[in-house]
């Protein structure tokens, strides 16, 4: 079900159409740029996107929404977040492990209760709105009132959302742990409650291999297998130091991903969160499954993880989506996500042009949730979810945009230097969200 408008409206500014993935196709076959576009949407749905005198004649009278000279795109998705991590992002000194016991069990005890969930669900969703975000695949906490929370948020906002209960019974605070049986029978009785409802998606989620003992990644390999067209989210190989200890805890596997692999728990719908110290196996059979790998970059410099390897990756081409790891990443902005990708890009020897860069942290993580064919693109038939960008929104990005000679260097210093001031408009399913 759609929640949008029902009328039919027109949203002219310059518009940005990237049709193609960019890593495959030249840019300049791969993407359009409408000096003076338009979007014309229905129902909450893009009906047609083109010239915006040509729009207007083919919708005379039609309700318009000038929005200048921003940018139109297709609102951000972000592929890989932790919602229970908003009050705690920006955390000081610590790597994974100790990261992860200092500050973020301790929050992530504090959603057993219902109302701080719903408070915090809010104030996150909102947060990423104001940030041209309207798409995310969220962990949840183990309690099952922080998946309702989310849920029930981003039901009443018309929202597509993936989310799903982090499953942990081992190496976590006791109030923090559930059971191989539990994990099983919470995620199944969230699934019947909100998976495919209206725009949610559920996804099975094993924290990560070292927070569950085998028989609770069989259970949930089971689940996955009983519920096929659920999303399944997880860790893989962030810090040298995790890696090192599933190697301890799973002494029997071949490597990290063989811990998923070997329990049910490596598939097409599966999103790998990190991914950066992989072996060659591990690349192999993520690519012969057509798994999705989510690259979040400010997270891997903030931890101080590593360099993810996009490029080779790519090359090898496994579906690749971007995210902010809230709260182990540093910003809920994706223009934020996306200059840190391009560092972590130089630094590991590609520059990723400007088109790359916004097609992961679209129809790239789109295609990673499976949801491409619903949002992260201007495709007709697509959910109107919608950002229009200033590109001057700050005296810094302005004057150099000014000399900008096309739209590519003309977005650049907005996706470099910009973050919640560049947003000038979020749709949601054509409603507007902000501005
Ligand atoms: N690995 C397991 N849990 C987490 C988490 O919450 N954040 C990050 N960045 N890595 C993890
Ligand atoms: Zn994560």
């Amino acid at each position: 079900m759609m929640t949008g408008e029902a009328e039919m409206q027109l949203i002219c500014g310059q518009v940005l159409d990237i049709q193609s993935n960019p890593f495959e196709t030249p840019v300049p076959e791969a993407a359009r740029h409408l000096r003076r576009g338009a979007i014309a949407i229905e129902a909450g749905r893009i009906v047609r996107v083109g010239e915006a005198d040509a729009l207007r004649a083919a919708y005379p009278g039609t309700e318009t929404v000038e929005m200048g000279d921003a940018l139109l795109l297709p609102g951000f998705v972000d592929a890989h977040v932790h919602y229970p991590q908003t009050g705690i992002i920006a955390s000081w000194g610590k790597r994974l492990i100790d990261w992860l016991n200092t500050y973020t069990f301790p929050e992530e005890e504090l959603f057993d209760a219902p109302d701080y969930a719903m408070e915090v669900a809010t104030r996150y969703l909102e947060l990423t709105t104001q940030n041209g975000t309207t798409s995310v695949a969220s962990f949840c906490t183990i309690h099952p009132g922080s998946v309702d929370a989310l849920f029930a948020c981003a039901q009443a906002r018309g929202q597509a959302i993936v989310a799903g209960k982090t499953c942990m019974n081992r190496n976590a605070p006791l109030r923090l742990q559930d059971t191989a049986q539990s994990a099983y029978d919470e995620s199944a009785a969230l699934i019947a409650r909100w998976h495919g409802m209206d725009r949610l998606t559920y996804a099975i989620t094993p924290r990560f291999s070292p927070t569950s003992t085998p028989d609770q990644l069989e259970a949930l390999g089971a689940l996955w297998a009983a519920h096929p067209d659920c999303l399944m989210q997880t860790h893989l190989s962030e810090q040298t130091d995790e890696i090192a200890w599933v190697r301890e805890l799973y002494p029997d596997a071949r490597d990290y991903l063989d811990t998923y692999e070997a329990h049910g728990l490596l598939g097409a719908r599966g999103l790998y969160g990190h991914a950066i110290h992989l072996e060659p196996r591990e690349v192999d059979r993520l690519a012969e499954v057509g798994a999705a790998l989510v690259h979040c970059p400010t997270s891997n410099t903030f931890i101080g993880s590593g360099l993810f390897q996009m490029a080779a990756l790519q090359a090898r081409g496994l579906s690749i989506g971007l995210a902010t790891d809230t709260g182990g990443g540093s910003s809920f902005s994706m223009l934020r996500t996306m200059a840190a990708a391009y560092e972590i890009g130089q630094l590991t020897g590609t520059a990723l042009h400007p088109a790359q860069l916004l097609w992961l942290a679209t129809a790239g993580s789109a295609r990673a949730l499976h949801l491409d064919h619903e949002i992260g693109t201007l495709a007709e038939g697509s959910a109107a979810d919608l950002v229009a960008l200033d590109m001057g929104a700050t005296f810094a990005i302005e004057q150099r945009a000014e000399r900008a000679r096309d739209v590519w260097e003309a977005i650049f210093p907005t996706i470099m230097m910009g973050d919640d001031r560049s947003v000038a408009g979020v749709w949601i399913a054509g409603r507007r969200a902000i501005g």
